[in-house]
């Protein structure tokens, strides 16, 4: 049994260090000739105090070589290394569960095998993913077709969490690899709006729908499934192209198909499981992207490209396998996440793309990361006596800085952040001489230089402030952050990036000792919601069974909704 060491008695023994700023130098990703992008690694670690530096460093962090020491210690104690190898060769260390995790297996080549619960797992990977290629290619040629011959324009994906939350953020941020003349779009709330918006201006003779759903379950998913069934079918009966029950089933095998690890719920939908992608319980929704549940994204991108998107996650997986700890990026990047919340009181922490390319980013990362260390308990049941799960949150530079950057900056709260930015820009866009996309830059450069030296009071009033406002204008600096940057955003890079928070997320549950893979949090609103539906419906016995402020939100609602 793995224990953590409480990091509350940790952080209280004697820690002379704790007071050198230090920094760290590179973390960035490069292409290597051989065309596979790999994680580089800070080269060294030097303890000078970042204020008096005053020269740009990829890593602006408050952290110095005995303190790394002290926090790879931690990672020896709490078996982190021990933990990670027993993920890969798929053991059982989803213990609530009783389940392999073993999304790295998704990105394994296909000369590579892996025995998991009596099965070639990569074996069965590639036979899926062979089988999402081939309808990748016949979607993109134009030679699948829907029940009135007409190529797909519009490819819908219906799914939640981690059957959305991937594709979304991947399509968005490869939109220049999208085949031209194809569009994906994506439903996940069960708030109608959702399915209207979305819907609203398509031809149903040219759509295409993925139902995503591991349990195909998904109360969300499974509604909207229908609804979209619905305006689908009605569509083509307005024109008068579905008229019996034989051409309903045409158009539904025609125009939609299944990404499910429950293929005999697909069935039960109507979909021919001929046209069904299968996954495996070892794949977490949330660690999903990179299966089947990808599959619209496969679309989009095409084959190659999402060959080179899972070779990206397999590069840094190598990486996190093979990487001494001292320059095991993942490894460094969740221990410090690990040092700001448990030992200098971070509660948050910013990912800061300046890529709008990357918007999503953030939302992903918040399931992957919150969904994933939001736990109480460690894996033997006992109560965990220190903090847990920071908030992830972001939204993409420059936007941000004329946001939230100011409490960053200035606030009372010590926020880390990733700065994440790529040297090569897919719109080559200029404002007469000046290229936009060093003029967009040179804001990523200059906001971890402003977070990490600040502005003291002296430089404050060489400017000539009066001395009234001269405290309201010092920065205090020393405001750690992480930069990444890679030549460009590139299927590769994008699954490098990934696999990079899966394992910084990884590592932070492997010392905290918690389950990263389960998710029971999210059971019990799903179960009150069942229970509250009569209530709002008009059942007064089931109104009369609730608490008072819940009853009275519904009376509320049941007098002000006109039907
Ligand atoms: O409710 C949370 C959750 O189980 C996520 O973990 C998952 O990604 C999402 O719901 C969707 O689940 P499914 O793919 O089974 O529809």
């Amino acid at each position: 049994m793995i224990r953590s060491p409480d990091p509350v008695e940790f952080a209280r023994r004697p820690r002379p260090w704790f007071r050198e700023r230090s920094r760290a130098t590179a973390s960035s990703f490069q292409e290597s000739e051989a065309g596979v992008t790999r994680g580089q690694v800070p080269a060294k670690l030097e303890c000078e105090p970042i204020s008096t530096v005053r020269r740009p460093h990829e890593w602006k962090n408050l952290v110095c070589p005995t303190l790394v020491g002290h926090l790879l210690a931690l990672a020896e104690q709490t078996g982190v290394l021990e933990l990670r190898d027993r993920m890969f060769a798929g053991e059982h260390i989803n213990v609530t569960e009783d389940r392999a995790v073993l999304h790295t297996a998704l990105r394994r080549p296909a000369t590579d095998s892996l025995t998991v619960d009596g099965q070639d797992a990569i074996a069965d990977v590639h036979e899926v993913l062979e089988k999402v290629y081939a309808f990748a290619r016949r979607v993109r040629s134009g030679e699948w077709v829907g029940i009135t011959g007409k190529p797909v324009k519009t490819v819908v994906n219906v799914g939640i969490g981690g059957s959305d939350l991937g594709p979304v953020m991947a399509y968005e941020a490869l939109k220049p690899y999208v085949q031209e003349g194809l569009e994906c779009r994506f439903i996940s709330n069960i708030d109608p709006t959702d399915a209207g918006e979305t819907t609203k201006d398509l031809d149903p003779e040219t759509t295409l729908v993925i139902v995503a759903s591991k349990t195909f379950t998904t109360l969300e998913t499974i509604t909207n499934a229908k609804v979209v069934r619905a305006w689908l079918l009605d569509g083509l009966r307005e024109r008068g192209i579905v008229t019996d029950e034989a051409s309903e089933k045409e158009a539904i095998a025609k125009h939609f198909v299944a990404v499910s690890t429950a293929l005999d719920k697909v069935a039960e939908f109507g979909i021919d499981p001929a046209n069904a992608f299968g996954f495996w319980s070892w794949v977490g929704g949330r660690y999903s992207v990179d299966s089947a549940v990808g599959t619209s994204l496969a679309v989009a991108i095409g084959p190659e490209g999402f060959a080179d998107f899972l070779a990206g996650f397999n590069a840094m997986d190598r990486h996190f396998l093979e990487a001494a700890p001292e320059k095991n990026v993942p490894l460094l990047m969740g221990l410090l996440n690990v040092w700001y919340s448990n030992f200098l009181g971070a509660d948050t922490h910013a990912v800061l793309p300046y890529s709008q390319y990357l918007h999503r980013f953030p939302a992903y990362l918040q399931q992957l990361t919150m969904e994933s260390n939001g736990k109480s308990v460690r894996r033997d049941g006992s109560p965990v006596t220190y903090e847990t799960g920071e908030v992830f949150w972001g939204e993409p530079g420059t936007n941000g800085q004329h946001a939230f950057y100011q409490l960053i900056h200035q606030g009372t709260r010590m926020v880390p952040a990733d700065f994440i930015a790529f040297a090569n820009p897919t719109w080559a866009l200029g404002d007469g001489d000046a290229d936009m996309h060093e003029l967009f830059l040179s804001n990523f450069f200059a906001q971890t230089k402003a977070l990490a030296f600040g502005k003291t009071s002296e430089e404050v009033r060489a400017e000539g402030t009066p001395e009234a406002i001269v405290s309201a204008r010092v920065f205090t600096g020393n405001r750690p952050t992480t930069s990444i940057m890679a030549p460009a955003l590139t299927p590769s890079v994008l699954g490098q990036l990934i696999a990079l928070y899966e394992h910084i997320t990884f590592v932070e549950g492997a010392v905290w000792g918690i389950d990263s893979f389960d998710q029971w949090g999210v059971e019990l609103g799903k179960v009150l919601a069942k229970q509250i539906l009569p209530a709002i419906e008009g059942s007064s016995e089931a109104l009369d069974a609730q608490d008072q402020s819940t009853r009275a939100l519904i009376e509320y609602y049941r007098t002000n909704r006109t039907k």
